[in-house]
């Protein structure tokens, strides 16, 4: 049963955990001042605690009271706020971010999405709500209701029906700290419409500066295997373009990235339930969009770093 914004508001007031759509992906969302709520996210996702949470919040203003935004900061969330993108900065001290959801960082990770349920949740609940990916922790991420709910929702108090997921990937993470601007996770905002805003981007390694991506990460129960030509013994092979494989398994049949990234991790997960030997994806440029995909690909193939 999906909740109303009125009952998730009243869940996240009392303490309990809301499964809340995002464009993204789903969200497994909590009041970020409670730290008891807090607990219960890396619990139910059984995430590592020095794996820090976005603070969701309903805009610019509610950015800056966790937040300390520079120039820079504030340009790119004029640029693409709401939407996909996550901004790291210094946080501001106080007790509206508990120090669990920031995994004792002093940066702080916020972002205001585009969904218009999780904005009506935000504005109606007035402060700032940590919501990481709603799957348990290494698994893809949810981007349908159904798909949130077989994922935490044993651990939500309510859980909002916002449809499928546009997007299909998770937001672009982009520090802007000490007078660096770095690309942390790539996503559906791109590379070159980031620096379109804020000039070229600091090179390299970058990643490690991002606890999250140290690990195995959006792996189904199938081994994947990348850049494949065609389906080996056993494997459902995921095509991408005209031609590639049973057109029943295409992330796109056209060989649009839009359309790929939001078929993603929907077809990971429903591949996985066939129980092939392995899932074989075609090649997919590693252009604009095609670069948050190759990344999610390359770690659900057991690639880190
Ligand atoms: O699209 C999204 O961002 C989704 C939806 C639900 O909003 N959320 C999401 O959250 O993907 P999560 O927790 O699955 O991923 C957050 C990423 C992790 O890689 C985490 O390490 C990183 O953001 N992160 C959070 N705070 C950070 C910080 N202070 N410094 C560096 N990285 C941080
Ligand atoms: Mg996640």
């Amino acid at each position: 049963m999906s909740a109303s914004d009125e009952d998730a508001v009243r869940v996240l007031r009392a303490g309990g955990l809301v499964i809340l759509p995002t464009e993204t992906v789903y969200g497994l969302a909590a009041d970020a001042g409670n730290a008891a709520a807090v607990a219960a996210i890396f619990a139910a996702k059984g995430r590592p605690r020095f794996n820090p949470l976005i603070a969701h919040v309903a805009d610019l203003l509610g950015a800056e009271a966790v937040a300390e935004l520079n120039e820079a900061a504030r340009a790119l969330a004029e640029a693409f706020w709401p939407g996909p993108l996550t901004i790291v900065a210094p946080a501001r001290a106080g007790d509206a971010v508990c120090d669990l959801a920031r995994a004792g960082l002093d940066s702080i990770a916020v972002r205001v999405p585009g969904h218009p349920r999780a904005r009506a949740v935000l504005s109606a609940f007035g402060g700032p709500v940590v919501a990481p990916s709603a799957n348990r922790s290494g698994r893809p991420s949810p981007t349908t209701f159904a798909d949130a709910v077989e994922e935490t929702g044993f651990a939500a108090a309510g859980a909002i029906d916002g449809g499928a997921c546009v997007v299909g990937v998770e937001s672009t993470v982009v520090s802007v700290m000490d007078g660096r601007i770095a690309l942390l996770r790539p996503g559906s905002v791109t590379r070159a419409e980031i620096e379109a805003q804020v000039g070229p981007l600091a090179a390299g390694g970058e990643g490690r500066r991002s606890p999250g991506r140290l690990t195995l990460h959006y792996a189904p129960d199938a081994p994947v295997r990348i850049e494949a030509e065609a389906a080996g013994a056993g494997e459902i092979l995921l095509g991408f373009g005209p031609g590639a494989g049973d057109p029943r398994w295409s992330l796109s049949p056209a060989g649009d990235l839009r359309e790929a990234a939001a078929n993603l991790f929907r077809m990971l997960r429903e591949a996985d339930r066939e129980r092939p030997a392995g899932i074989a994806v075609s090649p997919i440029p590693d252009e604009g969009l095609g670069e948050a995909i190759n990344d999610r690909l390359r770690r659900a193939a057991g690639f880190t770093g």
